[in-house]
């Protein structure tokens, strides 16, 4: 089996501030995994050490058996990465295109137009709303437009933060279910989530982080099914 991505060791944070104190951590072609864990331990910046937005400190990432350790987000895309951050994932005063374009703009534009209306097929909500200003969308319809603009870079992995989060359950739902669509087109999806079950249904594995480490991981149905973590991570007392 192909691994799209191979993590080991990884140590990382914000310059010489370490956060990540040695994750190992591998994702199969086709697969989707979701990262779950309390707040602050480090899920979001283990993302963005993977997109090179942080600083990658120690140890060894391999896409496809390439080492990428430290690459620069430009390089990583080139590869076919993408990613979907936690917050602030549209720009409010562009247009719902024109935030859409920002994910291809190296492209010709015929080339981006085809992949833009590729992109956003999952989501027919969005062609309406195509000239409005996303400012004026729902936060669900943001999502949208933030997963729609990193399919436009063509990726074959795709790192989503909390893709979920804040939005109404109808959304939740819709938006993991369509993620989900997205290994049909050969992507692997490795996701963020603070809505544990709902995404861990739709796994095959999980990773639960504690205090910038791995203190779990397993088949996403065991995680569901285990007690001792349904206590303290998925929110069973809620
Ligand atoms: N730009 C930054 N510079 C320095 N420290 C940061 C920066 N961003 C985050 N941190 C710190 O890194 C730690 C991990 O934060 P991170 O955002 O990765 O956690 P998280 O697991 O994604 O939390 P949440 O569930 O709240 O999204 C926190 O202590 C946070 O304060
Ligand atoms: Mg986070």
């Amino acid at each position: 089996m192909t691994k799209v991505l191979e993590v080991t060791g990884l140590e990382g944070g914000y310059g010489t501030v370490q956060i990540l104190n040695g994750i190992d951590l591998h994702v199969d072609e086709g697969e989707f995994i979701t990262i779950i864990g309390p707040n602050g331990c480090g899920k979001s910046t283990f993302l963005k050490v993977l997109f090179g937005l942080a600083t990658h400190q120690a140890g060894v990432v391999l896409h496809n058996n390439i080492d990428v350790s430290g690459w620069r987000t430009d390089r990583l895309v080139g590869l076919g990465v993408a990613y979907v951050p936690q917050v602030d994932n549209v720009f409010p005063s562009l247009s719902v295109r024109e935030n859409l374009e920002m994910g291809g703009v190296w492209l010709p534009s015929k080339e981006l137009a085809t992949r833009i209306k590729r992109s956003c097929a999952m989501f027919p909500e969005l062609e309406p709303r195509m000239n409005d200003l996303a400012a004026t969308l729902s936060g669900g319809e943001r999502q949208m437009v933030a997963i729609s603009r990193a399919l436009v870079s063509n990726p074959k992995f795709l790192l989503l933060d909390e893709p979920t989060a804040a939005l109404s359950p109808k959304y939740q739902q819709q938006i993991l279910a369509n993620i989900d669509g997205l290994r049909d087109q050969g992507i692997s999806v490795l996701v963020v989530e603070q809505n544990a079950r709902l995404s861990l249904a739709r796994s095959d594995r999980g990773y639960i982080f504690s205090n910038g480490k791995v203190v779990h991981t397993g088949n996403a149905q065991s995680i569901l099914n285990d007690p001792k973590i349904g206590e303290y991570f998925l929110g069973l007392h809620e």
